[in-house]
């Protein structure tokens, strides 16, 4: 099992997509397929712009390659969400002016993350912060 911690800082628009991109390589590295390797991209790219986007401090990307799966967990310390079904909800967003004009803001980021897992849970408190945990499984690929 082997664990990679990444730190992602509020604001820092200009290097969304670094980690899923150093994760994508890391999972290839280890002969991980293509398909994990994309699944895992998505996930934690829509992960980080999130802590980009929305958390008051960034937060942290932590992903672990266990013999079963891959996990990946996203954590903040706030804002929170105040309704995560409703963040769940494709198509809402807060994004402010500035983050629709670069393009993101589609509402689809927690959905699509949902949609790459085979497990996903999401747990935020409202002034305390965010914690989503997302499993990828490996099944029966060669790098086993
Ligand atoms: N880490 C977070 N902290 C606080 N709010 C968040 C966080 N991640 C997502 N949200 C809230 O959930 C909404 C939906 O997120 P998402 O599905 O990624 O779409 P988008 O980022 O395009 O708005 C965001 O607009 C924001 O209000
Ligand atoms: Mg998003």
């Amino acid at each position: 099992m082997e664990s990679f911690t990444y730190c992602v800082r509020a604001g820092d628009v200009a290097h969304g997509g670094d980690v899923s991109s150093r994760v994508k390589s890391e999972l290839k590295n280890r002969g991980l397929p293509e398909e994990i390797a994309r699944r895992a991209g998505i996930a934690v790219f829509e992960g980080e712009m999130n802590l980009i986007l929305y958390a008051d401090q960034g937060g942290t990307v932590q992903v672990t390659i266990a013999p079963p799966a891959v996990e990946i967990e996203v954590e903040d310390e706030g804002p929170g969400i105040a309704d995560v079904e409703r963040a769940l909800t494709p198509g809402y967003s807060t994004a402010p002016d500035w983050a629709l004009e670069l393009g993101f803001g589609a509402g689809m980021g927690l959905v699509n993350m949902r949609n790459q897992c085979d497990r996903f849970e999401i747990h935020s408190r409202f002034g305390v912060g965010t914690w989503i945990r997302c499993v990828i499984d490996r099944r029966s690929d060669a790098a086993g």
